[in-house]
């Protein structure tokens, strides 16, 4: 006969290939100790309704303390017999304190109750990683505030087209990871409901109080049909949505760290830490980092990918297919944790070379559009002014000369329209302060963009202050006296 918590009905014992590809304890055990605060929430709340005794409670609550100390230090015994996350537990708290651990389900199935550990789950880990978010985006604030008036070429079509300055460029980098922020503060708001009483799929007849638990773990919604609250992974879906867009932008950051560090480009050099070398080529210094973070990517959209497909067509309630949601969202979270904590290291591996940067502000006419905008000054048309410069810049290029290298004759030989004057605005400092409105690259409108910047992030921050994980659940994690 079989010891299963489910197992009155059967017979006969699992067959071992069954257990295997049946259990997810192998990996859903990240998720113990949202699991067990849970647990407590729902035993306190079981307590105060009468539907167990408070002596009762009080050996649930504190042998699921002690599992959770056993837990923090990685001396519980997790077991492929018992399933899953939430069986492991519950065997272990009977284990300890016998027959009162079968009141614990009261109420309960493992379908809210995993529905209900996701939620916690993705509340704790969003929460972490926009802290470190968070910190990557101050110290680019920082980084863009002191690169403000350093003048680079700006690319589109990876081609030079207008110059911009360092701080600008960094600016914009934190303005992507800053929208991500938020966007994850989003998800997080609206994956923090309790779906807590939903039971299997049909809600209970017992007289549990649903708000009391989510009370209890500072959730500050319940779900409010049974159906979706244990068949909805919207919080999943999303939080890997969300994670996707902050890898994109991630993949795009270190893509061009690796352009910035190459000799064509030579913006940038990585200290050796961020690097490896060659085992065939001594000269090589590789930027394999930041290919890395453009790599990981792929990982994070494929788990979302992953489950999109997983959830597609399935017919309400709760399906074991479900199960399969866990390995992806882990691992995306894994590694787009590891993929923001390393970022504020490795802006700080970085060595800005001004003197490149000016060199590749020299070739490829990036005062062209400058040289259009001082013809419309002078009242000419935008695009006859386009045409002009157009027929300079091909003159330049047969004559294999920069446009400050013709004279004032050549110039008015190719339009009346120019005059003396047309040499100053070929100078790129010149050309960049004059783009000082808001959003533009002029060292003070970098400047006072960052001073937004900085001004949000104080309020995602403060956003991100609260709404995070319960103190019960702190304490579980932290192994302090529970609240
Ligand atoms: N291990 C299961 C999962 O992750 C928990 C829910 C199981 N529910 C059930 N009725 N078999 O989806």
């Amino acid at each position: 006969m079989t010891a299963k918590a489910w197992g009155g009905r059967f017979s006969e014992g699992t067959a071992a290939i069954v257990e295997e590809m049946n259990a997810s304890i192998a990996f859903d055990q990240i998720l113990a100790l949202e699991d067990i605060a849970g647990s407590i929430a729902h035993s306190r709340m079981l307590a105060a309704v009468g539907l167990i005794s408070a002596a009762e409670q009080s050996d649930i609550e504190t042998g699921l303390t002690a599992i959770a100390a056993d837990i923090r230090a990685g001396q519980f015994a997790f077991t492929v017999a018992r399933e899953d996350v939430h069986m492991n537990v519950e065997g272990a708290l009977a284990d300890r304190i016998g027959r009162a651990a079968g009141r614990l389900h009261t109420g309960r199935s493992r379908n809210d109750q995993v529905a209900l550990d996701l939620r916690l789950f993705l509340r704790r880990e969003l929460t972490r990683l926009g802290r470190d978010l968070a910190r990557t985006i101050a110290d680019l604030c920082k980084l863009a505030e002191t690169h403000a008036a350093l003048p680079m070429p700006g690319y589109t079509h990876l081609q030079r087209a207008q110059p911009i300055t360092f701080g600008h460029h960094l600016g914009a980098w934190a303005t992507m990871l800053a929208r991500d922020l938020e966007r994850l503060l989003d998800t997080r708001r609206r994956l923090s409901v309790s779906p807590l009483g939903s039971g299997a799929l049909a809600g209970t007849p017992l007289p549990i109080d649903r708000h009391r638990v989510a009370d209890e773990l500072e959730l500050p919604a319940i779900t409010m049909n049974s159906l979706d609250g244990v068949a909805d992974r919207d919080g999943a879906l999303e939080t890997l949505s969300t994670l996707s867009i902050l890898m994109v932008h991630i993949s795009r950051i270190a893509e061009e760290l690796v352009l910035w560090t190459s000799q064509e480009f030579g913006f940038i050099a990585l200290s050796d830490a961020f690097c490896t070398g060659s085992s065939l080529m001594p000269q090589k210094k590789n930027p394999d980092i930041p290919e890395l973070l453009r790599g990981k990517a792929g990982r994070v959209f494929g788990a979302l990918q992953a489950l999109l497909t997983l959830m597609k067509g399935l017919p309400l309630a709760y399906n074991k297919d479900m199960q399969e949601d866990k390995e992806p969202l882990f691992d995306a979270m894994k590694t787009t944790r590891q993929c923001v904590a390393i970022l504020p290291d490795l802006l700080a591996a970085m060595t800005v070379r001004p003197e490149r940067m000016s060199d590749a502000l020299k070739d490829g006419f990036l005062l062209a559009t400058d040289l259009a905008d001082y013809l419309v000054d002078k009242g000419v048309p935008f695009r006859e002014a386009h045409h002009i410069v157009g027929a300079v810049v091909g003159h330049c290029v047969l004559s294999q000369k920069r446009l400050e290298d013709l004279d004032l004759e050549t110039y008015r030989s190719i339009s009346e329209h120019f005059d003396s004057q047309v040499f100053s605005a070929l100078d790129v400092s010149r050309s960049l302060s004059r783009r000082n409105l808001p959003g533009g690259p002029a060292p003070e409108a970098v400047r006072t963009s960052i001073t937004h910047l900085r001004r949000e992030l104080s309020a995602l921050e403060a956003r991100l202050a609260t709404g995070g994980p319960s103190r019960l659940e702190q304490a579980l994690h932290e192994g302090t006296p529970l609240p």
